[in-house]
C-alpha cells in the first residue's frame, strides 16, 4: 500500500492513513507545528481528568546526544529490566498469529529472511535511533498509576498520532523504550516516582522506504465488534 504523506483533513482520513512509520526523513519539524500538536493533545480525555501523562519531547542536539548514548549502551550489551512486559506470555490465539504475521510481513518487505536472526535483531535496533526521526518522544507516568490511567495514556498516544497526520507528519509508537528506560532517566527530567510507559518517533515519513509501505492487516469487523439490537 502506498504511503500517504498528505495532511489529513478528517479524523477518518487520519485513521486510515496513519501507519507505524519505521523510516523518517531528517527534515526538522517546525517548532510552531510541534507546539500546536502537543497543546492540542492536552485536550485528550482521562478518567477523573487525572491527565496522568508526562511527556518528554527531544529534538536537535538533545536528541542526538540521547541517541548516541543509547546506541553506545546497546553496543555495550546493556539492557534494562522492562518496566512492563510487552505481551502476556505465552500469547494465545488469535493474537499470537497476528503478531507472527506482522513480523513476517515487515521482514518480507525489507528482505530479511526468517533464519537471519542477526539481521532481524539489527533491524530492531532501528528503534533505538527513533527510526532517524527528528523528534523523539518519551511518555512516562507515575509507578502508582492503575490500569485505567494506562488506558488514558494510550488515548493520549493516539491523539498525538492522529494530530500528526493532520500536520502531514507520521509516527511510530514505541513500547521499545520500556526495555531501554535507564537512558531515558539519565537524559531527561523524569520524576523519581515515574516509569517509562511508551515512546514515539515523530517526523516526515520517507516515502521511498519499502518498510513504510506496510499497511498492517486488521481482523474482520465481526471478529472484534458485536452489535446488539
Ligand atoms: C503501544 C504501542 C507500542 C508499539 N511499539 C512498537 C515498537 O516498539 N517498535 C515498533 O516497530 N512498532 C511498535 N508498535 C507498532 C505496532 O507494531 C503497530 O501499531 C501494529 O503492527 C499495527 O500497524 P500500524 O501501526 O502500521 O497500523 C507499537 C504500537 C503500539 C500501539
Amino acid at each position: 500500500m502506498k504511503l500517504n504523506t498528505d495532511k489529513s483533513t478528517s479524523v477518518t482520513d487520519a485513521l486510515n492513513t496513519r501507519i507505524t512509520v519505521r523510516d523518517f526523513l531528517d527534515t526538522p519539524v517546525p517548532e510552531d507545528v510541534l507546539q500546536t500538536l502537543f497543546a492540542t493533545a492536552q485536550r485528550t480525555p482521562s478518567g477523573g481528568n487525572l491527565q496522568p501523562w508526562h511527556v518528554h519531547v527531544m529534538t536537535g542536539d538533545k536528541l542526538a546526544a540521547f541517541k548516541k548514548d543509547a546506541v553506545e549502551r546497546a553496543q555495550g550489551g546493556m539492557t534494562d529490566v522492562p518496566t512492563h512486559q510487552a505481551y502476556p506470555s505465552p500469547l494465545w490465539e488469535p493474537q499470537r498469529s497476528w503478531r507472527y504475521k506482522l513480523g513476517e510481513d515487515m521482514y518480507g518487505l525489507i528482505g530479511i529472511e526468517k533464519d537471519n536472526k542477526m539481521g532481524r535483531l539489527m533491524w530492531l535496533m532501528q528503534n533505538i535511533k527513533f527510526f532517524e526521526a527528528p523528534v523523539g518522544i518519551i511518555i512516562t507516568g507515575d509507578k502508582r498509576l492503575e490500569m485505567p490511567q494506562h488506558l488514558d495514556i494510550g488515548i493520549y498516544t493516539q491523539s498525538l498520532m492522529l494530530l500528526a497526520r493532520e500536520a502531514g507528519l507520521h509516527t511510530a509508537p514505541q513500547g521499545w523504550w520500556r526495555n531501554w528506560h535507564s537512558v531515558c532517566h539519565d537524559h531527561l527530567d523524569i520524576a523519581d516516582e515515574d516509569e517509562v510507559l511508551v515512546g514515539m518517533s515523530l517526523g516526515y515519513a520517507n516515502p521511498e522506504a519499502p518498510v513504510n509501505s506496510l499497511y498492517a492487516d486488521r481482523a474482520a469487523l465481526n471478529e472484534s465488534v458485536k452489535f446488539y439490537k
